[in-house]
């Protein structure tokens, strides 16, 4: 998490970050403690970037756990009632254990929503319980259709310093629904995710498992300051679109501990708008790192870059992935039309198991928002570095393929060993339009990508200096909660 300089109470939590968050801390959640009126006490115990004065659980607020009762009004009430906590100490809304059925609600500033373990929000499939949003200004349409979209099932806009954390509790977006909607063409609006952030900044996800989302799942857009942490996501490997984590336009820093991911699209896809409103919009995604990441997601890549990048793509670092079966390690992916840029994308130590092409690069990434897109808007693809690779059971090792006339450049590959599967393709590296260099590279790589000896296999950059991120404290909050 970058914490902006301007503040300087954020600048003492940044200093004092490093010590405590070595300290091993183990999340306890106990049991029933014991009742009074009827109501049962629990306390619980996270970490997160602020701890709450207040706390209530969603059954103060009607709230009915069965799985059959719609709770959309019990969390808008919490929210509205919590709302008032802003400016004194924040606060919390617990829910406990059972079935938590809602519809999309929002969510407001300094706020944590905390989810017991054997707490699972199930997404309604009313679609009267999913208001829908004007398209994102930098897509100017749906994903999905032209027009509008249902709101995500938890929403944020313009707000600051909001929790979504928990003992693993689930979120279940319920999406065979939603899926099969969608095959059969019967959705007016695009699908809704899981959880969106928009123009948002000091936002905490961690410690929960996103389940069978109806589309994307975490997107936090148009924000700054995004920690996500622990979390697990979870869909068929054959559901549409159900990419694990979309970091779209300014958000910095999404810090991937742990997290697992199986999906059906690419676990991490890192966007920036669409074509022509992408570049009018005009906001890169910037400072981005993703560590210790478990993909598994046969038909798509653990790391994707676009195809949505006209807003440009600057300063990824990725480390310590693991991919066990995907289609690619690392997909960029762009076209004619869309403008804008990839740049500066480091990525060291990935280890990977069955797939398709280790390395995915392609300017012909044909789907257009519309036919208004300049066909002479060029992306520009710079500085993509990848190092200290292990791959086995790989179909092809590298399938590069830049724009006539506008290559990718300044690529550079080092140490990488990938062992190739037994019906490996013959070529193992095939390259048009793309520039660089390699080093320590097998099996041997194509000549637009020149071998510089061993004596250069450290070439390929990864930035040295720490990011923010790794000064940002984690206090411990230990909170109590009486509910039905
Ligand atoms: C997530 O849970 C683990 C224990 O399971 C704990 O060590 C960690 O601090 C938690 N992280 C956050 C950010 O809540
Ligand atoms: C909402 O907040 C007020 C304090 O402003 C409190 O008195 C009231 O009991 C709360 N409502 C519920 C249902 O908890
Ligand atoms: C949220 O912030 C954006 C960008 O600053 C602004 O355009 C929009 O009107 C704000 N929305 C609300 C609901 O305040
Ligand atoms: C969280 O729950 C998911 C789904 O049940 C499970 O796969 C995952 O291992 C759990 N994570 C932790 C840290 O307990
Ligand atoms: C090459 O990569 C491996 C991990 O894949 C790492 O253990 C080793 O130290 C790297 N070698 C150099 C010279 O950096
Ligand atoms: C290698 O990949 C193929 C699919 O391409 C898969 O069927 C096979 O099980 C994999 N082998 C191992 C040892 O993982």
């Amino acid at each position: 998490m970058v914490w902006s300089g301007k503040n300087p109470m954020r600048i003492k939590v940044a200093r004092m970050a490093r010590v405590v968050v070595l300290v091993a801390f183990i999340l306890v959640l106990r049991g029933a403690e014991g009742r009074k009126k009827g109501k049962v006490a629990e306390s619980f115990e996270y970490t997160a970037i602020s701890c709450r004065g207040h706390s209530a659980s969603i059954t103060d607020f009607g709230g009915v756990g069965d799985g059959k009762t719609s709770n959309t009004k019990a969390f808008k009430d919490a929210v509205d009632n919590l709302s008032k906590y802003a400016s004194k100490g924040g606060a919390q809304l617990y829910v406990p254990a059972g079935k938590w059925l809602t519809g999309s609600f929002s969510l407001t500033s300094h706020f944590t929503l905390f989810l017991h373990k054997d707490a699972v929000l199930l997404a309604s499939q009313d679609m009267k319980e999913w208001p829908v949003l004007k398209p994102l200004p930098s897509y100017g349409r749906g994903r999905d259709a032209a027009g509008g979209r249902f709101t995500s099932l938890i929403y944020g806009t313009n707000l600051t310093d909001v929790i979504v954390t928990g003992a693993n509790g689930t979120i279940d977006g319920q999406g065979s629904f939603w899926w099969q909607n969608f095959h059969k063409g019967k959705l007016k609006y695009t699908r809704p995710y899981l959880l969106e952030f928009m123009y948002s900044d000091n936002i905490q996800i961690s410690n929960v498992t996103f389940l069978n989302s109806p589309s994307w799942n975490v997107h936090p857009v148009y924000s700054s300051n995004i920690l996500i942490q622990g979390i697990t996501i979870i869909a068929p490997v054959k559901s549409p679109n159900t990419d694990g984590i979309n970091p779209g336009m300014n958000t910095r820093d999404p810090n991937n501990v742990f997290n697992y991911i199986v999906s059906g699209d690419d676990c991490i896809a890192v966007k920036s708008g669409w074509d022509e409103y992408g570049i009018s919009f005009g906001m890169p995604t910037k400072h981005l790192v993703i560590r210790r990441l478990t993909c598994i997601s046969p038909y798509s890549a653990a790391i994707a870059l676009g195809s949505e990048m006209s807003g440009g793509i600057q300063d990824i670092r990725a480390e310590d992935i693991t991919a066990i079966h995907t289609e690619s390690g690392v997909r960029i992916k762009t076209t004619r039309g869309r403008g804008g840029f990839v740049k500066d994308v480091y990525v060291k130590r990935m280890s990977l198991h069955t797939m398709k092409w280790v390395f995915w690069m392609t300017g012909n990434y044909k789907q257009h928002a519309d036919n208004h897109y300049d066909p002479n808007a060029l992306p520009v693809i710079q500085g993509i570095n990848y190092r200290d690779i292990v791959a086995d059971n790989v179909s092809m090792a590298a399938r590069l393929e830049g724009i006539e006339g506008d290559p990718f450049t300044q690529i550079c590959i080092s140490n990488v060993t990938i062992g190739m599967a037994a019906k490996a393709k013959k070529v193992p590296w095939t390259c048009t339009d793309v520039e660089g260099i390699t080093s320590g590279v097998s099996p041997r790589p194509c000549d637009l990508l020149p071998d510089q000896g061993p004596e250069k296999i450290k070439a390929c950059d990864f930035p040295a200096e720490p990011l923010s991120i790794d000064r940002v404290m984690l206090k411990r909050c230990t909170s109590r909660v009486k509910h039905m």
